[in-house]
């Protein structure tokens, strides 16, 4: 999958875009969520991306992993138009994304060892030994050697995340997609989180996308920050320069004193 080095940039073709996201229309339960949205996801960057609640940031990530189709426009990851593959040729691509849901989705009745190892389990030919071995690896590259046998009811919130993560890079993915990763957790393990992010990008070389609210997150673990709001992008760009955008989302987040008290609830 990873032919990374300088290609030509054709339209939706791998070129230096992991994914390619162009004019996508969606409604669901007769609300027009996505609105024509287009952008561009750089291989080897994180990409943030930033709008207010119920914007649809998860509806947006669902396309890029195909849980969902557009009612029109196209979605292409390393190359492949991900809105007409059929479900073989879509799991097959669904192997090189990990997903880190919001609120981790851990499954409840398995183990911490279990959760990690289930898509090994399903997708790869590997011994018992070296699923063991695999799973042991993504444990510890979130610094949770030794809790295989825990249940996810036993873990902190932020253990959870961390065990979400694991198993989102246990596969040794291409692209990481991050729903929300320290919403709802403490600063402190919060901010724990954001260090495994930008780790896991620096040690694996991951091209990385991170949905969040959380100003400073985004600030810490992005390359590029994608503001979307009515449906669209309305500004992308590197950090310093979407901070000082003239968009109103960009002041709501970035610059709130600059916004009177009532408009300020993103
Ligand atoms: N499966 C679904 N069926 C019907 N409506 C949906 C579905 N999924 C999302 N929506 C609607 O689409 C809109 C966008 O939802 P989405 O979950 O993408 O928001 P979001 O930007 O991720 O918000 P948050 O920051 O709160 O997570 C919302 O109005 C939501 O109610
Ligand atoms: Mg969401």
């Amino acid at each position: 999958m990873m032919d990374v080095e300088h290609q030509s940039d054709d339209a939706g073709a791998a070129g230096t875009h992991m994914v390619r996201v162009e004019s996508v229309h969606k409604s669901l339960a007769q609300k027009h969520v996505l609105r024509g949205l287009s952008f561009d996801i750089p291989r080897g960057e994180t990409t943030v991306i930033m709008g207010p609640s119920g914007c649809g940031k998860s509806v947006l990530l669902k396309h890029i992993i195909g849980l969902m189709r557009p009612d029109s426009g196209h979605v292409w990851v390393d190359g492949k138009d991900v809105t007409a593959l059929k479900t073989a040729a879509l799991s097959e691509l669904r192997q090189h994304m990990g997903v880190l849901f919001q609120g981790a989705a851990l499954f409840d009745s398995l183990t911490v060892e279990e959760n990690v190892a289930f898509m090994l389990r399903q997708h790869r030919r590997m011994s018992q030994s070296e699923i063991r071995d695999a799973v042991a690896d993504a444990l510890e590259l979130v610094h949770l050697a030794d809790t295989q046998a825990l249940k996810p009811a036993e873990l902190s919130g932020g253990m959870r995340k961390r065990v979400g993560l694991a198993r989102a890079i246990v596969m040794r993915p291409s692209l990481i997609l991050y729903d929300e990763p320290t919403t709802g957790l403490d600063p402190i393990t919060g901010r724990g989180i954001n260090i495994m992010i930008r780790d896991l990008h620096e040690r694996l070389g991951i091209t990385s996308v991170v949905v969040t609210h959380d100003v400073e997150s985004a600030l810490f673990v992005g390359s590029l920050i994608a503001l979307t709001e009515g449906g669209v992008i309305v500004h992308q760009g590197p950090p310093d320069e979407v901070r000082q955008s003239d968009v109103g989302l960009a002041r709501r987040f970035f610059r709130p004193e600059e916004v009177p008290a009532t408009a300020n609830g993103a």
